[in-house]
């Protein structure tokens, strides 16, 4: 009796610990956080944050510019949906060279950071976590740049905190247009949560190929789509569907293609790829919806007209929606000779 009582004590004080902090001591090679066996090249911090009457932890990677470490160049990278932060591991490389020191979060909700199993998603909620992770560091400010939704993010983040972003960058981002105003009908939490936890290797090969790739496929693709097979049947695989069926209702609920000319005074580069057709719930949308979402063609010269003078627009006519994956060398040039490396 008194045993069991002690077990039950020592066991309810195990959980209360698990639930309360995030692991501690120097950054390490993680192999499991999130849920998700996957290793990054390099250490993962973890950032304690108290957000909606709960304690998460968000991952992220912190990587010191090659050569001199006094470097006051600092670069955040936000990846995507359907993407990690440690897919930027090859441009993280090439800032490094560059003396840049390195950022690189993974969205609560995504990768390596916790799962909660109820949260309000918002880009600004994001974007405030990021900005905590940031403060934390006593960085002030930096170069963002976000590929996808983290694209997405980035804007509304450069829009939160102005004076933290230096450059801007946006890499094939979403939310150029506002999905639901062009027709795509509301489906429920529910429903997308039902479809992403259909997700297995054959249905994001299909729908990256069709979308990120212009139709192509290359050997080199595979490790990315294993990578999100590993969060999708990873160990909070439920998890990981319901918060992506959150954030994917928040993306769509709360455009920002309104708001491109208040970035009027941030330099900006912003990169699209032409054959890009990425479209928040174009696959529930009927096919005259469908046919007019996700024209990066028109998107990249509209948002850049939006935004005005201090925007510089470069188009990649050959390729699709991650051009820093297909075509690395022609993406870091582009960036490199915009921030004058
Ligand atoms: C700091 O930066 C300056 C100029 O960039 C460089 O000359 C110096 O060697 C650096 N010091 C260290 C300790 O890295
Ligand atoms: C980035 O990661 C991929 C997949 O692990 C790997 O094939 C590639 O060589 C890495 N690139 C760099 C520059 O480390
Ligand atoms: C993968 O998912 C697709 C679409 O959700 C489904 O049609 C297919 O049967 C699944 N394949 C496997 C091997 O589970
Ligand atoms: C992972 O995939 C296997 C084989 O398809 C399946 O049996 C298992 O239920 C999946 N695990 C999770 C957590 O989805
Ligand atoms: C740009 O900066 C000018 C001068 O500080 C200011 O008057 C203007 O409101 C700013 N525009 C935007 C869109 O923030
Ligand atoms: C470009 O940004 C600067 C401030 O960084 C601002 O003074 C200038 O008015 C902006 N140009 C346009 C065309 O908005």
């Amino acid at each position: 009796m008194y045993n069991s009582i002690v077990a039950i004590f020592t066991i309810s004080l195990l959980l209360i610990s698990v639930q309360a902090a995030c692991p501690s001591g120097p950054p390490s090679v993680d192999t499991t956080s999130g849920g998700f066996e996957y290793t990054y090249p390099y250490p993962i911090h973890y950032h304690e944050l108290q957000t909606q009457h709960q304690t998460l932890c968000q991952a992220y990677m912190d990587v010191p510019p090659h050569g001199p470490t006094n470097s006051s160049k600092t670069i955040m990278m936000l990846h995507g949906k359907n993407f990690c932060g440690v897919t930027w591991n090859a441009t993280i490389e090439v800032m490094r060279s560059q003396g840049y020191r390195v950022i690189v979060p993974d969205q609560i909700g995504f990768c390596k950071s916790d799962k909660p199993t109820a949260y309000q998603f918002s880009l600004q909620q994001l974007a405030l976590n990021t900005k905590s992770i940031l403060d934390s560091l006593d960085i002030k400010s930096l170069v963002v740049m976000g590929h996808s939704m983290g694209g997405m993010l980035s804007t509304r983040f450069t829009l939160m905190y102005p004076n933290t972003v230096e450059r801007l960058i946006l890499v094939d981002p979403i939310g150029l247009e506002d999905w639901k105003a062009k027709g795509v009908p509301y489906l429920s939490i529910d429903n997308i949560y039902l479809q992403e936890r259909a997700s297995n290797y054959t249905s994001i090969r299909t729908y990256e190929q069709s979308t990120y790739y212009a139709g192509t496929w290359s050997p080199a693709y595979d490790v990315w789509v294993n990578m999100l097979v590993h969060v999708y049947n990873g160990s909070m695989a439920d998890q990981y569907a319901f918060d992506q069926a959150l954030i994917t209702d928040a993306v769509i609920t709360q455009p920002i293609a309104y708001e491109f000319p208040l970035l009027a005074n941030k330099t900006t580069l912003l990169i699209v790829g032409q054959k890009d057709n990425t479209a928040i719930g174009k696959q529930w949308s009927p096919p005259n919806v469908q046919a007019i979402l996700g024209d990066y063609r028109v998107l990249g010269y509209q948002v850049a007209g939006a935004i005005g003078a201090n925007c510089t627009l470069v188009e990649y006519p050959d390729l699709g929606h991650a051009p820093q994956i297909s075509a690395p060398d022609r993406f870091h040039k582009t960036v490199l000779d915009w921030l004058g490396e």
